[in-house]
């Protein structure tokens, strides 16, 4: 089956509106429109958080999983959740066809529900207010030091700023890399 980008030019067009439109709807759970990042960024992610065996990474919003099939090809386990029925059959499909299905796993649901608690290392690329809606929502289970990275937008909740580790500029695309801080530090902001 053709996964949603590779439907054609127009199809594409069509499901990126819609994964736009869905975010505007009043009590949405959509905090981003689905956006693939680059495969060049992928690698900066990876490198910059030193993904490798052993680590577990969580992609919250996982978009079509290429987040988790490359750290899955690391050696990590890769958990995703996604909201979009399409785009989890494509993360598990590419998964399946990979080989990769014992270290993947793709959960249809509202990202602001995962428990946290095994990540080593948690992927973002959502939105200024999905970073803080997300983060907040996952804070009980997230254990301070997880290294933290998103793609474009930094992570202005209180206490976060200080914890920056690196703002990469590489190619002109911002990845920003955080140790999350305790629940602690964030309520005593
Ligand atoms: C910009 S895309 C990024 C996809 C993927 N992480 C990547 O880097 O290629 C954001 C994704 O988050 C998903 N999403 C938005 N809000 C969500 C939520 N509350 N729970 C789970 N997924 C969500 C969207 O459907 C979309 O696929």
């Amino acid at each position: 089956m053709p996964t949603v980008l590779d439907k054609g030019p127009l199809a594409s067009i069509i499901f990126e509106m819609r994964t736009w439109l869905r975010c505007m709807l009043p009590y949405t759970p959509y905090v981003a429109p689905f956006y693939p990042t680059p495969d060049s960024v992928i690698n900066r992610v990876l490198d910059l958080t030193s993904v490798r065996a052993g680590d577990t990474v969580y992609d919250l919003g996982c978009g079509d999983g290429r987040v988790l099939l490359a750290a899955a090809r690391r050696g990590a386990r890769a958990v995703g959740y996604e909201l979009d029925v399409e785009l989890v059959r494509d993360a598990v499909e590419s998964a399946r066809k990979a080989g990769l299905e014992h270290l993947v796993k793709v959960v249809k649901a509202d990202a602001a529900s995962a428990d946290v608690s095994d990540a080593s290392v948690i992927a973002l690329y959502l939105s200024d207010h999905g970073n803080s809606r997300l983060l907040k929502s996952v804070q009980a289970t997230l254990k301070p030091g997880t290294r933290v990275a998103s793609f474009y937008f930094p992570v202005g909740l209180p206490g976060w700023q200080e914890r920056l580790l690196t703002k990469d500029n590489a190619d002109g695309l911002n990845v920003y890399v955080y140790k999350a801080p305790s629940g602690q530090q964030h309520k005593e902001e």
